[in-house]
C-alpha cells in the first residue's frame, strides 16, 4: 500500500490522524506504518457507535447441567472412556495465554507470575503440572498447544524454554500466535502507541482455532489424529486439564462441546452461565440476566440459571472444522490502552480510556450443535487470577492452591 491509499483508506473510516507524525518517520518506519494500515480491518471499528445493537440475545431457556452425583455415579465409566480416547491420541490441549492481563498489572505474561512463597511456583508450572497428571495416569503425552499473542510471545516461548517446560516434553508443546486488532479511544478513533505504529490488542480468545488453522497447527492436528481439543484459560491455577472423566462424559453423551461449569455462589454472582438461546446451547452474561431468569427456578424448585462457565471447553475438532468459515460476534470491551498524547508522549493509563475489539470463545458454543455442561467442585477446580487482591485474586488462589495441598 503507498501513501495515497492509505490516505484513501483512512479517509473512508475518519482515521486520517494516524498519519500526524508520518514525514518525521525513517523509510523504514513508513512502510512499516503503511503495511499495519493495509493489514488493519477498520471497518469493524464502526461497531462502537452503535454497541446496543451487538448485544442483543435470542430466547433464553435452560440446559440441565450434569451434576455431581450423576457424575459420581458414573466415574469409573466416563474415566475409562476417556482414558481410552487419551492413550489412542485423540485429545489435545489448548492454552490460551494471548491476553494482555491488564488487571494483573504485570508486563510478563501472565504465566510467568509466581504465586510461591517460599519457593517459585509459576503459573504456567501449576498447569503444566496438572496437564503431567493425566500424562502420568494415560500414560501417554498430549499435545499442548499455547497461543500467545504479538505482544507476549516473545517472553512467552523463552520463558518456558529456560525452565525446560516444567518437565513437559518439548516436541509435544507448539505455540502459535493470534491475530491483534487496533484499539481506539471513545470516538472509535485509532490511537497510536509509537509515531510510527498503530495501536493494538489481541483481538480476544475467540480467535483460536482460526489462528490454529492460519499458522499450519490445524495440519498437526489432522495428522496427529486428534478428535478433541480441551482449550482452558491461563488464569486458573487449579483447573483440571484433559481431564479423562470429563472427556469421558463428553463422549458418552454424544456432545459437540463439553464446558466445565461451577455453582454460582448466589444469584447475582457475576459469572456468564449456560443456557439455550433459541435452542441452541449458548451463555449468558451476568449483566445480560434479568430478575426473571436469575431467580427461575425448575420443577424441583433448583435455579436453572445457575452453573456459571470457567472457560474450560472440550470442542470436538469436527465440529470446529465445519464453524471455521462462521463470523463470532463482536464484543466491544473497555480497557487501558497505552496512547501517545498531544506532545507524542506514551501514556500508560491508569483506568480505561477506550475500545479493544474482541471475539470470545463462548460465542463459539452457540455455533455448536449440543453442548454438555458438566459440574465441577468449585474449592477443587477454579482458581482463577484476574486481580492481585480481592475477588479472583492472587492471593485467593495462594488460598485455594493452599486448600488443596499445594505448597507455596
Ligand atoms: P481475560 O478475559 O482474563 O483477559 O482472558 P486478559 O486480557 O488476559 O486480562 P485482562 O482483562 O486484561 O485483565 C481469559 C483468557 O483468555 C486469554 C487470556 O490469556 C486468558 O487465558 N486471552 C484473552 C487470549 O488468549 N487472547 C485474548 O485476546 C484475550
Amino acid at each position: 500500500m503507498d501513501l495515497a491509499q492509505a490516505k484513501e483508506k483512512l479517509a473512508k473510516y475518519g482515521q486520517e490522524h494516524v498519519l500526524k507524525y508520518y514525514d518525521e518517520l525513517n523509510e523504514q518506519e513508513k512502510d512499516a506504518l503503511l503495511a499495519q494500515i493495509d493489514a488493519t480491518d477498520m471497518s469493524l471499528l464502526e461497531v462502537c457507535r452503535h454497541r446496543e445493537e451487538l448485544e442483543k440475545k435470542g430466547v433464553i431457556t435452560p440446559l440441565a447441567a450434569m451434576q455431581l452425583p450423576e457424575i459420581e455415579e458414573n466415574r469409573e465409566a466416563f474415566t475409562a472412556v476417556g482414558l481410552e480416547a487419551i492413550k489412542a491420541g485423540k485429545l489435545g490441549a489448548v492454552l490460551l495465554a494471548g491476553g494482555m492481563g491488564t488487571r494483573l498489572g504485570s508486563d510478563n505474561p501472565k504465566g510467568m507470575y509466581n504465586v510461591g512463597l517460599t519457593r517459585d511456583l509459576y503459573i504456567f508450572e501449576c498447569l503444566v503440572n496438572n496437564l503431567l497428571n493425566v500424562v502420568r495416569q494415560a500414560d501417554t503425552w498430549i499435545h499442548l498447544f499455547v497461543m500467545t499473542s504479538d505482544k507476549n510471545h516473545k517472553a512467552t516461548v523463552a520463558f518456558l524454554k529456560e525452565h525446560d517446560y516444567f518437565g513437559y516434553r518439548a516436541e509435544y508443546v507448539h505455540f502459535f500466535m493470534q491475530e491483534m486488532a487496533a484499539a481506539t479511544d471513545y470516538e472509535g478513533k485509532i490511537y497510536l502507541e509509537e509515531k510510527g505504529r498503530l495501536s493494538t490488542s489481541p483481538n480476544g480468545n475467540g480467535g483460536w482455532f482460526i489462528s490454529m488453522k492460519n499458522t499450519g497447527l490445524l495440519e498437526l492436528v489432522k495428522k496427529e489424529g486428534i478428535e478433541w481439543l480441551n482449550v482452558f484459560a491461563v488464569d486458573n491455577v487449579l483447573q483440571k486439564i484433559a481431564d479423562p472423566c470429563f472427556l469421558g462424559a463428553t463422549i458418552r453423551k454424544n456432545c459437540a462441546v463439553g464446558a466445565k461449569v461451577v455453582r454460582k455462589n448466589a444469584p447475582d454472582e457475576k459469572v456468564g452461565v449456560m443456557c439455550l438461546e433459541d435452542g441452541r446451547p449458548s451463555i449468558v452474561e451476568y449483566y445480560e440476566l434479568t430478575e426473571d431468569l436469575m431467580n427461575a427456578k425448575d420443577e424441583k424448585g433448583d435455579p436453572v440459571y445457575y452453573f456459571g462457565v470457567i472457560l474450560n471447553y472440550l470442542f470436538r475438532v469436527q465440529d470446529l472444522i465445519a464453524i471455521l468459515d462462521k463470523h463470532l460476534p463482536l464484543h466491544i470491551v473497555e480497557k487501558k490502552i497505552p496512547y501517545l498524547n498531544e506532545a507524542g508522549e506514551l501514556v500508560k493509563p491508569d483506568a480505561p480510556n477506550g475500545f479493544k475489539f474482541e471475539n470470545l470463545v463462548l460465542d463459539m458454543i452457540h455455533q455448536m450443535e449440543s453442548c454438555l455442561p458438566y459440574e465441577v467442585v468449585r474449592e477443587k477446580e477454579f482458581a482463577p487470577i484476574k486481580n492481585m487482591t480481592g475477588i479472583d485474586s492472587v492471593e485467593s488462589a495462594r488460598a485455594l492452591l493452599q486448600q488443596n495441598g499445594v505448597t507455596l
